[in-house]
């Protein structure tokens, strides 16, 4: 479901989804129309949190109670993005809801047992899920969107180039900015939805998808990257295969931006029944210091995508020759 709407919580568009889901028009929804669906106690949190995300002009994920259609309620996982006009000035939120209860496309809703390990293992999938079904979202109604917008814009410019038409050159200057506009709007959809969900995994498998990032990444911040992730035997599994991929992104992104590096060398392999996963750099080397720092949330999130799947992730800096990062997961579940 998507909204957009301003920093007050007056919202303004609803895609066919939200009012599906509250039975709401999208005359009734507009404004503070939508609030009637949302728990006073919620709503009243919600709102501070958006006029706090809009103050720190950060993007806000929370969660809240809507009533369904059906007069049950249901609670939504939303991710508001801020949106800036041309003087960068904060103009509203772009927001994206998900049920959180709905269950999984072709997954019966008992599936796990009670042991801890499946449960975990649970968790990190439905973060997973949640992150795909918001990346489809983005990408089929704004994009689509979007697309259409530009469509249209480019048929303006060419109509008022006609040689009967005659157009002010602000017009026309008026309208190319808006396409350009459009483009951006274009590309950063298409750049969150790739965040979102690694599209090169479920193509090409983890080895050659590390491969690609790491391709990538050379050619974005010009420090020379070596792949070597092409391992033998059966495919990894979709949860360790994103958690892997995902520490391998956080880790080059942190070389990109602290290590001071010229290199980085990322290596896959399987050792003993574990999958080995491997990130050297040769720059400044982090400190013991930078390592125990309660607020880096890159590491922490490293660390627990790594425990949640029965494994562990070191992290060794040594200074003035670089930082290691080496995971290792076991490959077959513990007491499957
Ligand atoms: N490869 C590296 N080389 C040198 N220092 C590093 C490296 N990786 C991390 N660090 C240090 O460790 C700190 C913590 O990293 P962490 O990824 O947790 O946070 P961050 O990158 O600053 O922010 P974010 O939470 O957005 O990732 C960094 O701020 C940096 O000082
Ligand atoms: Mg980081």
């Amino acid at each position: 479901m998507l909204w957009a709407g301003d920093v007050l919580g007056r919202r303004t568009r609803f895609n066919r989804r939200w009012l599906e889901f509250t039975g709401g028009t999208a005359l009734g929804e507009r404004g503070r129309g939508w609030q009637k669906h949302v728990p006073a106690d919620d709503l009243r949190r919600y709102l501070r949190e958006l006029r706090a995300a809009a103050g720190s002009r950060a993007p806000l994920r929370t969660s809240y109670r809507v009533a369904r259609s059906d007069g049950t309620s249901a609670l939504v996982l939303e991710e508001a993005r801020p949106r800036f006009d041309r003087r960068d000035h904060i103009t509203g939120f772009v927001g994206v809801c998900l049920e959180a209860d709905a269950p999984a496309p072709g997954r019966p809703a008992h599936a796990d047992s009670d042991e801890p390990r499946s449960l975990s293992n649970r968790l990190v999938e439905i973060r997973e899920e949640e992150r795909s079904s918001l990346a489809r979202e983005l990408h089929d109604e704004l994009g689509q969107v979007l697309t259409s917008t530009k469509l249209d814009l480019m048929w303006l410019c060419e109509q008022a180039r006609q040689p009967d038409t005659r157009p002010s050159v602000t017009l026309i200057n008026r309208l190319q900015s808006l396409a350009g506009l459009v483009e951006i709007a274009i590309a950063s959809v298409q750049r969150i939805t790739a965040d979102l969900r690694p599209a090169a995994l479920d193509h090409l498998g983890l080895g050659a998808a590390l491969e690609w990032e790491g391709t990538k990444f050379q050619a974005r911040t010009g420090i020379r990257c070596r792949v070597d992730a092409r391992i033998e035997g059966e495919p990894v599994d979709p949860a360790r295969a994103v958690a892997l991929f995902r520490i391998a992104q956080e880790s080059l992104t942190n070389v990109a931006r602290h290590a001071r590096a010229g290199a980085v060398r990322l290596s896959l392999r399987r050792v003993n029944g574990q999958i080995v996963l491997e990130v050297r750099d040769n720059g400044r080397g982090i400190t013991a210091q930078e390592m125990r720092a309660a607020r880096s949330t890159g590491l922490h999130g490293m660390r627990d995508r790594a425990r949640l799947l029965g494994g562990e992730c070191r992290i060794s800096g040594t200074p003035g020759r670089g930082t290691k990062v080496v995971v290792s997961i076991p490959v077959a579940a513990a007491g499957a």
